[in-house]
């Protein structure tokens, strides 16, 4: 086992500092930068499926369902077809409407979670053409899907997930820029822009793991005690801040939520105070404004602030108490970036509170039961 981890102390710190590769294998003869192509098999032989879909329904349970969400605001900017998400458990007994003009997208690490493959299974019967975004090849809901593209994020052995999320992500990324070209609902400009960025996505991951590993190392240890913890972040980033509390819940016990930003008003700001830990997603692309004044808001309720911002981030950093900088990307695909840190911070605070971090308890990595 020692082998297998590298030199890293556990499975999910190894998987963490893969990512650059990961997502890289997973890119790699899909994102043809130079040809100006995405070349995905599973896309290309059923454009028009997509293209002439009424709607695209995700499901999926736990961090798949938080790249779902991040799926929904992709594929809806870049290609405008409506999308829904769905928990796979509430939409297999809500008896959900489906209808052949339906494609619905499974997500799926293991491809084999119980709730995602009877939804999947119950889509199939109404007609609907399923699609599969599974890690594990030839699993169960990679061979009932009608297609599919595989993350290839490699085996994931931590429970909680790190690597199959940023690889979901891209491969969600691929899908909604193909779409966009294909419908034309994407400018050739933009599609170049996009596309040029996400190439430069495994060298901003291992940028940021260099650069922030050991700042979010000695955060984590004024964290230890906590015993709850808020995310916000908005538009893309309100997926960020719920996976970065499920990440924390998983692992170290420390209750969290995610929550939108602008939704603190609504009831989580009853919540701080000086011992509530707060932390933001802000990068400077996407709603920065009404971010800062929600880190107002947060600072005058004596809140703790840890802030992920870009580089160089001037009206967060003044205000928060602690501050992660990552590398500027475009505002779609800075989730990728900014689950790095969040990763890294829930990992090293279970660490130091002595948590079995790969297999946390009452977790497991393939829920084949109900
Ligand atoms: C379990 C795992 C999670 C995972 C979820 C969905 O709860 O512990 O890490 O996100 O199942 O699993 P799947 O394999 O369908 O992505």
């Amino acid at each position: 086992e020692q082998i297998e981890k590298g030199g890293y102390e556990h499975f999910m710190l190894k998987e963490i500092f893969e990512q650059p590769k990961s997502i890289q294998d997973t890119m790699r003869g899909r994102l043809l930068v130079d040809e100006g192509i995405i070349k995905m098999a599973g896309i290309w032989d059923h454009l028009e499926k997509f293209s002439n879909a009424g709607r695209i329904i995700i499901i999926a349970c736990g961090t798949s369902w938080h790249a779902g969400l991040i799926g929904e605001y992709l594929i809806e900017e870049f290609a405008r077809i409506p999308v829904e998400v769905e928990y796979a458990s509430e939409f297999r007994y809500r008896n959900p409407i489906i209808t052949e003009k339906d494609v619905v997208i499974a997500i799926s690490q293991s491809g084999e979670t119980a709730d995602t493959m009877a939804a999947l299974k119950l889509a199939k019967e109404k007609g609907a053409f399923i699609y599969g975004i599974c890690n594990v090849v030839d699993s169960s809901i990679a061979r009932i899907t009608d297609a599919g593209s595989y993350t290839h994020a490699g085996p994931e052995i931590g429970v909680a997930s790190t690597k199959a999320f940023t690889a979901q992500l891209t491969i969600l990324s691929l899908i909604a820029i193909k779409l966009g070209k294909h419908n034309g609902t994407l400018s050739n400009v933009k599609f170049v822009e996009l596309i040029t960025e996400l190439d430069a996505i495994p060298k901003k991951i291992e940028e940021v793991l260099e650069s922030t590993h050991d700042k979010v190392k000695e955060i984590s240890k004024d964290f230890i005690n906590a015993q709850n913890f808020l995310y916000l972040g908005r538009g893309y980033n309100y997926p960020s801040a719920l996976e970065g509390a499920l990440k924390l819940k998983e692992i170290s016990y420390i209750h969290a939520e995610g929550y939108p930003a602008a939704e603190m008003k609504h009831g989580p700001i009853a919540l701080i105070d000086e011992n509530m830990p707060i932390v933001i997603i802000a990068p400077k692309r996407g709603h920065y404004d009404k971010i800062v004044s929600n880190v107002q808001e947060i600072k005058a309720r004596k809140g703790k602030i840890i802030a992920v911002v870009n580089k160089g981030d001037v009206q967060v950093s003044a205000i928060a108490d602690y501050v992660i900088e990552i590398p500027d990307t475009s505002e779609c695909f800075s989730p990728i970036v900014a689950a790095i840190p969040l990763q890294l911070l829930s990992y090293y605070i279970a660490v130091y509170r002595g948590a079995n971090v790969d297999q946390p308890r009452n977790l497991a990595k393939s829920v084949t039961v109900e």
